[in-house]
């Protein structure tokens, strides 16, 4: 049996130009693994602790020696002559030495960069690309008698407007993304996708809005007056590209509720700064859903709202994908929570919201069992690392978001489904 034989850990740079933790893991065969965790700009209260060194003038306190120096001492302390392959035995020591509920001692970063190159060494010991090496993680976790997954390839939503925090302009609400559901394949959805951005870019421009500046994930930043408007240009954009709105795509929004809800009210700036009941919220969310093909909404109320999601779900969960990310966390005790309370049907996947991989699958299997949906997603903060497109793949999931098609960060996911679906077949589209 191979062994893990080196544990090396060092700051990188995000797509943000902030650091992050790379690890890179070695095997007494020689075998070598390699990640780089991931960082989100609107983050819930329930995630783990993502650990920054706090002091002033580097990076402006955002460096992450302490946890690059938790990796090299105690995590690999911990995980050193371990067996690569048994990914659950890792994770749970892993969680161990640490010791807290919310991985504030040594870091979620830390400990999800660990987890994550020691799934990619196990896959390297094993032979097989990581998403087989997943599958079998799947597989192996899945309930007695229940028939096992092969990997799928996800259907893509993809960002085609910023607002929120991921943008400088004045859109309260953070993404409004594209689901191409008629695609026949990948490949097909993907040119669509390009093809809706581009069109849309024009019509911003022609309409005097900026189609050229972008937010974090590379999705228009325009100054447009709101959601509607929003939504009427990625209409008509979807239009100007030759295909059927509701039909060929539809409209997904993450409205990333949370930063706009003082404890009581969402206070939206598109209708005047005006403070909306929980019921009020709702209403809105309703009469968006009437006017435009919207299938999916993420994080429509904020995340300790549980009443409202409750509400929520009973009005429009028939209809349209209600998708909890904050609300969530990836958190397994709190999705059991929605489930018990029936709020929300689906649930976002992020695997540094929870800080390992295991605990992140155990999350999706709940979500399995419970009948939710489940979107892997990845953050506004993201490198190279293409690990989420392996993770969606061998748990086949049904959808995957990863931001805009125009920044390198998110290509290498994009790009890696074009190659998965090539090596998997026509028949591996998962929708
Ligand atoms: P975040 O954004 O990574 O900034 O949290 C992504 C999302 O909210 O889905
Ligand atoms: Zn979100």
């Amino acid at each position: 049996m191979a062994t893990i034989s080196s544990v090396v850990a060092r700051e990188v740079l995000d797509s943000r130009g902030d650091p992050t933790v790379e690890v890179e893991i070695g095997t007494s065969d020689g075998a070598r693994g390699w990640a780089i965790v991931p960082a989100g700009a609107s983050t819930g209260r329930a995630e783990a602790l993502d650990l920054r060194d706090g002091d002033s003038e580097r990076y402006d306190g955002r460096g992450v020696l302490k946890a690059v120096g938790n990796v090299q001492g105690p995590l690999r302390q911990a995980v050193l002559g371990m067996d690569p392959t048994d990914q659950p035995a890792i994770d749970q020591r892993l969680c161990e030495v640490d010791g807290t509920p919310r991985k504030t001692r040594l870091g979620g970063n830390a400990i999800l960069g660990v987890s994550l190159a020691a799934a990619h060494a196990g896959a390297a010991v094993s032979k097989v690309p990581l998403y087989r090496h997943i599958s079998r993680l799947w597989n192996a976790g899945s309930p007695a008698h229940s028939p096992t997954h092969s990997p799928r390839i996800p259907l893509p939503m993809t960002n085609m407007i910023s607002g929120g925090l991921h943008a400088g302009g004045n859109l309260d609400f953070q993404d409004f993304l594209v689901m191409p559901v008629g695609a026949p394949s990948y490949t097909v959805a993907l040119e669509w996708i390009v093809r809706i951005y581009r069109r849309l870019g024009k019509l911003l421009i022609d309409g005097n809005y900026e189609g050229r500046l972008v937010g974090d994930e590379g999705g228009y930043g325009p100054r447009l007056p709101g959601s509607r408007a929003v939504c009427e240009f990625v209409v008509r954009a979807i239009e100007s590209a030759g295909l059927r709105p509701g039909e060929d795509v539809t409209i997904a929004i993450d409205v990333a509720s949370t930063h706009f809800y003082d404890g009581s009210h969402y206070r939206l700036k598109e209708v005047g700064g005006a403070r909306l009941t929980s019921p009020q919220m709702i209403e809105y969310l309703e009469r968006l859903v009437d006017e435009f093909p919207i299938t999916s909404i993420e994080d429509g109320l904020a995340e300790e709202d549980w009443a409202g999601w409750t509400e929520l779900t009973r009005r429009l969960g028939s209809r349209v994908r209600l998708v909890g990310d904050d609300l969530f966390a990836t958190h397994e005790d709190r999705l059991r929570r929605g489930v018990a309370q029936k709020a929300g049907n689906s649930v976002l996947i992020k695997v540094n919201q929870v800080g390992t991989l295991t605990e992140t699958m155990r999350t999706m299997r709940l979500a399995q069992t419970s009948n939710y949906g489940r979107v892997v997603s990845a953050r506004s903060g993201e490198t190279e690392d293409a690990t989420m497109t392996d993770l969606a793949v061998g748990t086949a999931t049904k959808l995957i978001k990863i931001g805009s098609i125009t920044r390198s960060e998110r290509l290498a996911k994009y790009n890696r489904l074009l190659r998965l679906e090539a090596e998997l077949g026509p028949d591996a589209i998962n929708w």
